[in-house]
C-alpha cells in the first residue's frame, strides 16, 4: 500500500515512521529531517490512501478535494473539521449529544453582543474562560482569576486585533479545574472506536505549568490515574454520542477525534475536540499502536473500522525542545547538534518538526538548523513512565543548539509513581 501523510511537523514524523513499517509512504509537504518528504502537492500524488495530519488543511476542505477527485481519505471534511475550527458549532453538537461539559454562551462582534458578553463575565466566578470560536494554533484560550485581564481579552478578541476573524466570535465558559487528560477516537464515519490509552500534555512554556499557553511542551502515556476502564467510560460518554449526532446532521466523520476532558470533582467534561492527533501527543500514541496502523486508517477511510485497536502497555514519553523566544517570537536559523548521537540510546526516538536543511557550505550535508518553534520531539520509551522519562531527558543531554529551551518537569510525577510502584 502507499501512503501519503499531509503535514509538516513531528506528528506527520510520527505517522511517517510507523506506517513505514508496513506501507510506502510519501510525506508532503514534510520537512528535511523526515524521509521521503516531497514538495508534490497532494492532489498530484498517487497513493492508495492519503492522512492528514494538521487541522487547518482539513478545516480547509482538502480532504472534500480529494474525496471528490476519487481519493481514499483518512480525515474529515470541512463540515467535520468543524468541530475544531468552529468552537461554537463544537458546543452545540455536543450539548445536542448530551455531551458533559463546561456551560458556555457565545458572542459576536457586533455592539450589543459585546456588551453582553461582559456582563456575563461579571456574572460568573473565576476561573474565567474566554476562547475564540476559529483556530488559534492552540493559543486562543485564556484562563484567568482576573476578571479586568479577562475583560481586556474579551475585547482584544471580539475587536480582531489579537487573531484577526477567528476572535470575532468567541464562546465564554464555565471555568472548571481538575486533572487534564486526552483521549483518541478512529471513526469510520458511523462508528467511533476508542485508542484504549490517555495521554496527558503540558501546554505552558515553563516549568510547574507556568508561562504562555503554546502547542504543548510534551507528553506522558499512558497514566497511572486513568485506566482502560476509565478510559472506555470517557469513551461512552462522549465519542458514541458525537458520531450519533454528526450522523444525525448528515456528516460523515472519518478520521481521528480527539477529545481534551477535564476531570472535575462533579465528573469528567468535555473541554474541547480535535479532528486530528495531537501535536506532540501522537509522537507518545501511535508508536505504542500494534495494530496495522495502515489497515487501521485504510479501513476507516473506507467506512468499515476495525472493532478494536490494540496499544500496547510500554510508556512513552515526549520532551519538546523548542527555540529561544517560542511562542512569541522564535528565534530560527540555528545549527542543530546531537539528534545521531540522542537516536542511539537504547528506546529513543527523536522526531523533527520546525526543522530546515542548513545552507551553510561549512556545515555537514544532511545537517539542520531551527525553523521553527517547537524543532525536534524527543521521546523515550519503556516498560513504565520511570524508564520512559529517564530515556527521553537522556537523550535530550545530547542535543544542543543556541538558545535550545525545553521543560524539565514532563511526565514527573508519572516517572516518580512509577519508581515507587516497582
Ligand atoms: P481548549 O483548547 O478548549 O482545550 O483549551 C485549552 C486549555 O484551556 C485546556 O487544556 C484547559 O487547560 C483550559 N480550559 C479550557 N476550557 C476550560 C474551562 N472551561 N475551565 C477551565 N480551564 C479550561
Ligand atoms: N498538543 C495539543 C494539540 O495538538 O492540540
Amino acid at each position: 500500500m502507499k501512503v501519503c501523510i499531509v503535514g509538516q511537523g513531528g506528528r506527520e514524523h510520527a505517522y511517517a515512521s510507523v506506517l513505514s513499517r508496513v506501507a510506502d509512504v510519501v510525506v508532503t509537504p514534510g520537512n528535511p529531517g523526515i524521509p521521503a518528504s516531497t514538495r508534490t502537492p497532494p492532489i498530484e500524488i498517487d497513493a492508495d490512501l492519503f492522512v492528514i495530519g494538521p487541522e487547518g488543511p482539513l478545516a480547509d476542505g482538502l480532504a472534500d478535494r480529494l474525496r471528490a477527485d476519487g481519493r481514499l481519505v483518512f480525515g474529515p471534511g470541512a463540515d467535520g473539521a468543524a468541530l475544531e475550527s468552529s468552537k461554537a458549532w463544537m458546543k452545540e453538537v455536543v450539548s445536542a449529544a448530551g455531551v458533559p461539559t463546561a456551560g458556555f454562551r457565545v458572542f459576536d462582534s457586533d455592539p450589543g453582543s459585546c456588551r453582553d458578553a461582559h456582563a456575563c463575565l461579571e456574572a460568573l466566578a473565576p476561573p474565567y474562560v474566554v476562547k475564540t470560536s476559529g483556530l488559534a494554533a492552540g493559543k486562543g484560550v485564556l484562563v484567568t482569576d482576573n476578571l479586568a485581564a479577562a475583560h481586556a481579552d474579551v475585547d482584544a478578541k471580539l475587536d480582531g486585533s489579537a487573531f484577526g476573524p477567528a476572535g470575532q466570535r468567541i464562546v465564554i465558559e464555565e471555568g472548571l479545574v481538575g486533572p487534564e487528560v486526552s483521549l483518541f477516537a478512529i471513526c469510520d464515519g458511523r462508528r467511533a472506536v476508542l485508542l484504549p490509552t490517555a495521554v496527558r500534555d503540558h501546554k505552558r512554556l515553563g516549568d510547574g505549568d507556568t508561562g504562555p499557553n503554546t502547542g504543548g511542551m510534551g507528553c506522558v502515556s499512558p497514566l497511572g490515574d486513568v485506566d482502560r476502564a476509565v478510559c472506555r467510560e470517557l469513551a461512552a460518554l462522549s465519542f458514541s454520542p458525537t458520531l450519533d449526532e454528526l450522523v444525525r446532521r448528515g456528516v460523515d466523520y472519518r478520521g481521528v477525534l480527539y477529545a481534551g476532558f477535564m476531570l472535575t470533582p462533579d465528573g469528567p467534561r468535555l473541554l474541547e475536540y480535535n479532528v486530528r492527533f495531537g501535536d506532540p501527543e501522537a509522537q507518545v500514541t501511535l508508536p505504542r499502536i500494534d495494530s496495522d496502523l495502515a489497515a487501521l486508517l485504510w479501513g476507516a477511510a473506507a467506512g468499515e473500522v476495525r472493532d478494536e485497536i490494540v496499544v500496547s502497555d510500554d510508556a512513552m514519553v515526549c520532551v519538546v525542545c523548542a527555540s529561544e523566544g517560542y511562542p512569541s517570537a522564535p528565534r530560527t536559523g540555528d545549527l542543530i547538534a546531537g539528534i545521531e548521537a540522542a537516536s542511539a540510546l537504547d528506546g529513543v526516538t527523536v522526531f523533527c518538526a520546525g526543522v530546515a536543511a542548513a545552507s551553510d557550505s561549512e556545515a555537514t550535508p544532511g545537517s539542520l538548523v531551527t525553523a521553527g518553534g517547537r524543532v525536534l520531539n524527543v521521546c523515550g520509551r519503556g516498560p513504565n513512565a520511570a524508564v520512559a522519562h529517564a530515556r527521553a531527558y537522556e537523550a535530550v543531554q545530547r542535543i544542543s543548539w543556541p538558545g535550545m529551551t525545553f521543560r524539565t518537569d514532563i511526565a514527573a510525577p508519572e516517572a516518580r509513581a512509577a519508581a515507587a510502584s516497582t
